[in-house]
């Protein structure tokens, strides 16, 4: 990996845009500079939940090939053209391209990189880990994951940050229940996270999705109470994707105006899911396999 004198990951070169077959349905907000506001209350009829679902599966499909390529070696930028191949290849579009102006078909978020990494000529090496976040849009909805994977082996710490960090995931998925406040979850993974003494990335939270990729409502990963108090309600969907750090939670910008790193250059991993609020709890939009009858 590119480094500077302080061992800091630093920019690489962004390739050309990858293309996207015309018949391809494009989201509202492509060449805009903006999205369109979202009105709607973040709740979806079954069949719109169908539609979301069928979104997600091609996101986690896609998340499933590039895990597979993973490997020392390997640039960011050929792991954002697998995903991108899964996603135009099964119909759906990579709703991270041009989205506000992204230039990519996933994030690629390496070692200190919180969120929002820009796939580049990067290349990972042994003990790196990466997060790779994709999004599909498909007939009219859009289903939204990442995971974090390791390149070979990693030292135990990071190792165990990664593990946790899909742990603190899982029991913010488990504090979902009709009637809560959405600051049940952000409580829950803060309460887990803190035991480990990881920071807990507060300014980039989990969001309502659907027709919208965000929606406006927001799904905080830290305690926010009396803050963020909507009530939890059938049918909402929405994300749950926690960023945990080995040390601060405050954050820096690079001067692309979309990698974010932790301000200390801790490293840090994220797990995401898309999920629907059900009677006994949530239902995972974005998993790759068929669903159980
Ligand atoms: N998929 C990211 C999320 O989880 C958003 C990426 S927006 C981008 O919300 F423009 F950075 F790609
Ligand atoms: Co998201
Ligand atoms: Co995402």
């Amino acid at each position: 990996m590119p480094k500077d004198v302080n061992g800091h990951l630093i920019p690489g070169s962004v390739g050309p845009l990858l293309s996207v077959p015309q018949h391809i349905v494009r989201p509202p907000y492509v060449g805009l500079v903006e999205p369109p506001e979202y009105t709607g209350d973040n709740t979806y009829s079954s069949e719109e939940i169908a539609k979301i679902r069928a979104a997600g599966r091609i996101a986690s499909r896609a998340l499933d090939a590039v895990g597979a390529a993973v490997r020392p070696g390997v640039t960011t930028a050929e792991l954002d053209r697998i995903g991108h191949d899964v996603v135009v290849s099964s119909g759906a579009y990579p709703s991270t391209l041009g989205y506000r102006g992204y230039p990519k078909s996933s994030c690629t978020s390496v070692n200190e990189v919180v969120c929002h990494g820009i796939p580049d000529d990067t290349v990972l090496e042994e003990g790196d880990i990466v997060n790779v976040d994709i999004t599909a849009y498909l007939d009219g909805f859009h289903g939204d994951t990442n995971r974090t994977f390791r390149v070979g082996e990693v030292s135990e710490e990071v190792d165990l940050l990664v593990t946790r960090t899909e742990e603190a995931l899982r029991r913010g998925i488990k504090a979902v229940a009709i009637g809560r406040e959405v600051n049940v979850i952000g409580r829950t993974i803060e309460s887990y996270a803190k035991r480990f003494g990881y920071g807990v990335v507060r300014d980039f939270t989990g969001h309502g999705v659907g027709s919208s990729f965000h929606t406006g409502l927001i799904i905080p990963h830290y305690d926010s109470a009396p803050q963020f108090n909507d009530v939890i309600r059938a049918g909402m969907v929405f994300t749950i994707e926690p960023m945990l750090t080995l040390g601060t939670h405050e954050w820096d910008m690079w001067a692309d105006d979309w990698t974010v790193t932790t301000r200390d250059k801790s490293i840090t991993a994220q797990f995401e899911h898309t999920m629907v609020v059900t009677e006994s709890g949530v239902e995972l939009l974005t998993v790759s396999g068929d669903r159980p009858a």
